[in-house]
């Protein structure tokens, strides 16, 4: 059994726990770590650009005495001769011993992690999940204001393509009262497969456009950038750019005791005069998330047998919807952005919520049509 993180909720809360108590560890005496991964080698798959994600991946990796590979663009790597994900990671877990990747199609970790011989962590898959991001965004909260129970935290920005917002709320509803305020224009919405699963989970969570009137009641403010490039028509994008910027005036309204933070990069929705406030934790955020990342390296490595190195097996493929209710569905996804639209051969698969309402098991949008009676519930996580 290999394990991976393709979404915040492979990992339960108590490994969460566990995780960012090893990172605690990890910050207070780094020297003894950093021969733990001597031999190992991480490779950073990057179909899209980044700075942070792969930068603090590969400084991570070579702080814990490990080595890294990969690429930095799809344009470099086999992908521009039509290569399918599925092939691309098989060939890589020959040479690696775990897999950092970042792919624009949604849902395409999972197609990773089905395939690989080694773990494979989910650096991002388009607007859809970064749940790694999430490990950064969960001990700042909590290295900042010491727990995760009992807070309301403000999602701000483009809460419909931010990746990194959609993890942190899967993340978040596994808490204990945790409050939830999306503000946002009405274009960028959260969308309504993450909205009825907080539903289901019975947490509180309420909309908004204003942010001046939500800043007073948060503890969390969780700024994001619009994501330009997801939109198809850059006239939307217009219409939207520039929809909040925090400035010192409004951090005024803000508690005492409460944290900004922002995956970064920002583009203007921080004014820079705000970072010199204590409250703002983006910079320190960036940094706590290399410590997640190394005790997420070593967790994955410890727990998955050692296989670079050792010819692979025929296999038809690791277990990846762990967790998920899966049916049979005689519907195709219709999301244009979902990997199944894009990956060669692939065979569709849908999960259900207790309300019988059916999700691609990759990209997590709702299937939309009337639900068949011969649909019938199957168990199965492959
Ligand atoms: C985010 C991402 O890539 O989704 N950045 C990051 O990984 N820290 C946020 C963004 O690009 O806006």
């Amino acid at each position: 059994m290999i394990k991976h993180l393709t979404d915040i909720t492979d990992f339960t809360v108590e490994e969460l726990d566990a995780l960012m108590d090893h990172a605690s560890e990890i910050m207070r005496d780094p020297g003894k770590y950093s021969n733990c991964c001597k031999g190992k080698k991480l490779a950073s798959l990057f179909f899209e650009p980044s700075t942070r994600t792969r930068l603090s991946f590969e400084s991570a990796m070579i702080e814990l005495g490990g080595d890294v590979l990969g690429f930095e663009s799809g344009a470099n790597s086999s992908a521009a001769k039509g290569e399918s994900i599925r092939d691309t990671v098989k060939v890589v877990s020959c040479y690696a011993d775990i897999i950092a990747m970042r792919h624009p199609e949604e849902g395409a970790g999972i197609v990773g992690a089905k395939e690989s011989h080694v773990p494979v962590i989910n650096a991002g898959d388009g607007g859809h999940h970064h749940p790694t991001q999430t490990l950064a965004d969960l001990f700042t909260i909590k290295s900042e204001l010491g727990t995760l129970d009992n807070i309301t935290v403000g999602f701000c920005g483009d809460l419909k393509y931010g990746r990194t917002v959609h993890s942190l709320v899967s993340a978040l509803e596994r808490h204990k009262n945790v409050k939830m305020v999306f503000i946002s224009p009405s274009e960028l919405k959260m969308p309504t497969n993450i909205k009825s699963e907080i539903t289901a989970s019975g947490i509180d969570f309420s909309e908004t456009r204003n942010l001046e009137k939500a800043l007073p009641t948060l503890d969390v403010l969780y700024m994001t950038r619009i994501q330009k490039e997801r939109f198809d028509d850059i006239e939307q994008y217009q219409q939207v750019e520039g929809s909040y910027i925090l400035t010192t005036t409004l951090m005024k309204l803000a508690k005492e005791k409460m944290c900004v933070l922002h995956p970064l990069p920002r583009v203007n929705e921080v004014s820079a005069h705000v970072d010199s406030d204590p409250r703002s934790s983006y910079f320190r955020q960036a940094f706590y998330g290399k410590i997640m990342r190394k005790a997420l390296i070593i967790k994955l490595l410890s727990e998955t047998p050692a296989y670079c190195g050792f010819m692979p097996e025929a296999s038809n493929g690791n277990a990846v919807f762990n967790g998920r209710k899966m049916v049979e569905s005689k519907y195709s996804c219709d999301n244009e952005k979902c990997v199944t639209k894009f990956e060669q051969e692939i065979e569709e698969k849908f999960h259900a919520d207790e309300n019988g309402k059916i999700y691609c098991a990759y990209c997590d949008k709702e299937i939309t049509g009337e639900i068949l009676e011969y649909e019938k519930f199957i168990i199965s996580d492959k």
